[in-house]
């Protein structure tokens, strides 16, 4: 195990989710400071058993899709940490239906950008703004493969996301010219079997086994990836190893993106 994150402060969105918890266990094994924020401030199961046996994150109200409501949260951190080294965007949410585009309805539409885009690009924002008054620091947006191909029912989440992708490179490119020390890089998972996933894919398959069937036969590994993987990624892109990287998409897919 290495310290990469010794003395370092980390800001996670979605943290009390599956992902946003494994990913904020992930960075606390290495010595960082964890702040979890969600819609959902609570002490989840997810995060009881990502920090089992680790000093608790502070867990911290947030709507990402409320500009206040990041100026509050962020207060937070710099008033406790001084600094903000770290900003995971990982809150999301998927499509409540699965609709065609001439039967998608406008609210669908909007709700889903609105979490996935407004709170991704406001907390990109909020962090860079503070980041470069203060030493510098990296963001990780949570992307996903649905970025980089077409759906037929899942449009809004789909595009969602490739809105997170565009994101990414423009915010990397005008932070990094603007001279601040800031790199802003995203990951993008594939499947992962989190509630998120479960309720969607339970929803369409009826039960587990044959929606692993489906899933599975869309990657050439033989397995899906474990929350820990995704952290894995956020954390190297998060770290200085990866001082030279701004901009980049990686995908965390078993070569799902590949065919
Ligand atoms: N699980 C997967 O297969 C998968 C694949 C690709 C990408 N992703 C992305 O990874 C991220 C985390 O997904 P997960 O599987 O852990 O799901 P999850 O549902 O466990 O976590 C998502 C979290 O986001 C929070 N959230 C939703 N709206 C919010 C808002 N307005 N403000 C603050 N928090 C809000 C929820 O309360 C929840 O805790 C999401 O962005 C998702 O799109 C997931």
């Amino acid at each position: 195990m290495k310290n990469r994150f010794h003395g370092k402060t980390a800001f996670i969105t979605g943290g009390t989710g599956a992902l946003g918890a494994a990913i904020g266990r992930r960075i606390a094994e290495e010595g960082g400071k964890i702040f979890l924020a969600d819609l959902v401030p609570d002490k989840t199961k997810s995060v009881a058993e990502a920090f089992d046996g680790l000093k608790d994150p502070k867990i911290l109200a947030l709507d990402v899709t409320s500009e206040e409501s990041w100026k509050n949260a962020l207060e937070c951190v710099t008033s406790e940490s001084g600094k903000l080294d770290v900003l995971v965007n990982a809150a999301g949410v998927v499509c409540d239906g699965s609709y065609t585009i001439d039967a998608l309805p406008s609210q669908e539409w909007q709700h889903v950008m609105k979490v996935n885009v407004d709170g991704t690009f406001l907390g990109t924002r909020e962090a860079i703004r503070v980041m470069k008054d203060t030493g510098g620091g990296a963001v990780v947006n949570i992307g996903s493969t649905t970025a980089f191909v077409g759906s037929v029912d899942a449009i809004p989440y789909n595009v969602s996301k490739a809105s997170v992708r565009a994101l990414t490179r423009n915010a990397a490119f005008s932070a990094g010219k603007s001279g601040y020390k800031v790199r802003v890089n995203a990951v993008h998972p594939t499947w992962v079997w989190t509630p998120l996933v479960e309720a969607m894919l339970l929803k369409r398959f009826g039960s587990k086994e044959k929606a692993l069937e489906f899933i599975l036969a869309q990657h050439c590994v033989d397995r899906l990836p474990e929350p820990a993987d995704i952290a894995n990624a956020v954390a190297f892109l998060a770290s200085d190893e990866a001082s030279i990287i701004t901009g980049s998409d990686l995908v965390v897919d078993g070569g799902r993106t590949l065919g």
